[in-house]
């Protein structure tokens, strides 16, 4: 069971999810496409997220993958389900794991989300906590100002802290949650300045390790795990400037990984 995992992303955020995938499954290959060109989905329109998404599957599926880890909460919010009826690998998301891990922490069912306008406005998160927790509360925050700032490479410092001290006032104001979803894969690169903005006494739940623990069970489930002793070569593709997201992966990865390519995805226009 050779064939790679897939994974996809906007931009540079589910490369957070694919360093915790590298680290419970370091035997398995990835193929990693982040669609920078057109990033933010977040904005963009439910129509046109399941085109993009679709178009990055297409790629990706000419890599003959064995499972699709869709690592971007607003393809997720608006594709998991499409994809998963019409796709003949497992195909998994971010926002099921991360509710999980969320309800699992809150000792006092008072839950914050922060994700892309797409993601909130879906209400995926609300639906996928309630099912779990029906008496919980949820406090839901679109942030639409940190994908394009970590796209930038900014991810620390007073300009960072300005920003995300501005876009979570709403929620410091109405401080009864002791738990908060990073419901968008790009949050966890600016994870310390969120923490710190936020307080010491809410528990930060990035949906990366839950996510990784589901793609090994599911793999294990079909008997697809690779029992091979070679280190795995990953590849990663983006539609952007390879520099940048080189530079974002550098800071996201704690070893070395090389392979990085840029590529135009069929249609992949700016729009
Ligand atoms: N990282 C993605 C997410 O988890 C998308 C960010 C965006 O493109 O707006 O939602």
């Amino acid at each position: 069971m050779n064939q790679a995992i897939g994974v996809i992303d906007s931009g540079v955020g589910g490369l957070t999810v694919a360093h915790e995938l590298m680290r419970q499954l370091p035997k398995e290959r990835l193929v990693y496409l982040g669609d920078t060109l057109r990033c933010p989905y977040g904005p963009r329109s439910k129509e046109e997220v399941k085109k993009f998404t679709w178009e990055m599957v297409d790629f990706l599926l000419k890599e003959d993958i064995k499972m699709l880890v869709v690592a971007c909460n607003t393809a997720t919010a608006f594709t998991l389900a499409d994809l998963q009826d019409n796709l003949d690998i497992p195909v998994i998301g971010v926002i099921q794991p991360g509710a999980r891990a969320a309800i699992n922490f809150t000792q006092n069912s008072h839950i914050g989300v922060i994700g892309t306008e797409g993601t909130i406005r879906s209400e995926a998160y609300t639906s996928a906590l309630k099912s779990i927790k029906p008496d919980v509360h949820v406090n839901a925050l679109p942030c639409p100002l940190f994908v394009p700032m970590v796209e930038q490479g900014i991810l620390s410092g007073k300009q960072a802290e300005e920003v995300v001290g501005e876009s979570l006032l709403p929620l410091k104001r109405n401080n009864h949650i002791d738990t908060l979803i990073l419901g968008c894969t790009h949050y966890p690169l600016i994870k310390e300045t969120i923490q710190m903005i936020i307080g010491d006494h809410v528990t930060i739940i990035s949906s990366s390790e839950e996510t990784a623990r589901d793609a090994s069970a599911i793999l294990e489930f079909h008997n697809q795990l690779n029992r091979s002793n070679h280190t795995p070569k990953h590849q990663f593709y983006t539609t952007g400037d390879l520099d940048i997201f080189k530079k974002i992966a550098a800071s996201v990865f704690t070893k070395l990984v090389d392979n990085f390519q840029s590529v135009t995805i069929e249609k992949a226009v700016i729009q």
